[in-house]
């Protein structure tokens, strides 16, 4: 069996134009468009190139967009401080304070500052209780909603599906999990998290429909722990070190993702790929919470 490739990149696509019409409208009915502020302290690399993505996406959709760059030595109450200037400012209707932080930030002090209204990452305690809870979910983390997303638009069935989570992380294990064992379409599976101290993780997987892998782990996932006809989603994206892009002959991070993809689509029934699986429907997820946080704020339901 060769498996369907599932393609973000085509998927954020459609996703895209469906909100840019939505912009459109929202400009014409309301004199007003979604703004989102990506907020990016120091210069990790991954961070540098996904933060650029994210901007230049919502640039593309007609969004009020700032970009708040600053270096690694900035202090928390200086982080604090855009924050509160951000909460308060009315064109702004999404916050993203993109992680990792640099070490001398604490983190959760951080994600609490930003308004629970504001937080289309999902990040905060509020939104994140509200996931697991299932009820008045506004702003679903983006990794995860982005991997339901693709479920649901490649026809994937999740109802009554075993699915597989490798890896327990707040940012996509844990609310992957949530969120595909909720009541509710293209949810109701029967999930399992397994993580760095499961006993015989291989067995767990090779039970699996779906098989979500996020542990940042390149090729950790083997052929034979793939169940025949298994959907297999690969959200790992590991820099395993420089190549030169085909298309502009430029020096580009070499990605790979946390499945031996070449071997795993010979057993697999569907699969994503490393680029252009999960990723691209990140930043679609993205646009899409931050179009909601300013529908949520015009009283639209
Ligand atoms: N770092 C890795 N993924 C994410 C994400 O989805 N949002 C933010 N803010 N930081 C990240």
């Amino acid at each position: 069996m060769t498996a369907r490739i599932i393609s973000g990149t085509e998927i954020r696509e459609s996703i895209l134009e469906e909100i840019a019409t939505e912009v459109d409208r929202l400009r014409a009915e309301h004199d007003t468009v979604p703004g989102l502020v990506v907020i990016r302290i120091g210069d990790d690399p991954a961070s540098v190139s996904y933060v650029k993505l994210k901007s230049k996406t919502a640039q593309r959709l007609g969004f009020h967009q700032v970009e708040e760059f600053h270096p690694e030595d900035t202090s928390e109450a200086r982080l604090l401080e855009l924050i509160a200037q951000y909460n308060a400012d009315p064109k702004v209707h999404g916050i993203l304070v993109q992680l990792p932080l640099p070490r001398h930030f604490d983190e959760e002090k951080v994600l609490l500052a930003i308004d629970p209204d504001k937080d289309v990452d999902g990040f905060h305690p509020v939104n994140a209780g509200r996931l697991l809870i299932g009820e008045d979910v506004r702003f679903p983390p983006c990794t995860p909603a982005g991997i339901q997303e693709m479920l649901r638009r490649a026809g994937v069935t999740t109802e009554g599906a075993e699915i597989v989570v490798v890896g327990r992380s707040n940012i996509v294990g844990k609310p992957v999990a949530v969120l595909l064992m909720q009541k509710g379409e293209t949810a109701n599976a029967t999930v399992t998290v397994v993580h760095t101290r499961t006993v015989d993780m291989a067995a767990h997987c090779r039970r699996a429909d779906i098989l979500i892998v996020a542990a940042g782990r390149p090729g950790l996932v083997q052929p034979e722990w793939i169940k025949p006809g298994a959907c297999v989603i690969d959200v790992g994206v590991n820099r395993i070190g420089e190549k030169i892009s085909p298309k502009t002959g430029k020096k580009v991070a070499d990605l790979q993702g946390d499945v031996d993809f070449e071997r795993a689509r010979e057993i697999a029934g569907w699969i994503t790929p490393v680029p252009g699986g999960v990723g691209p429907m990140t930043i679609a997820m993205l646009m899409r919470n931050t179009l909601r946080s300013l529908q949520l704020s015009l009283g639209q339901p």
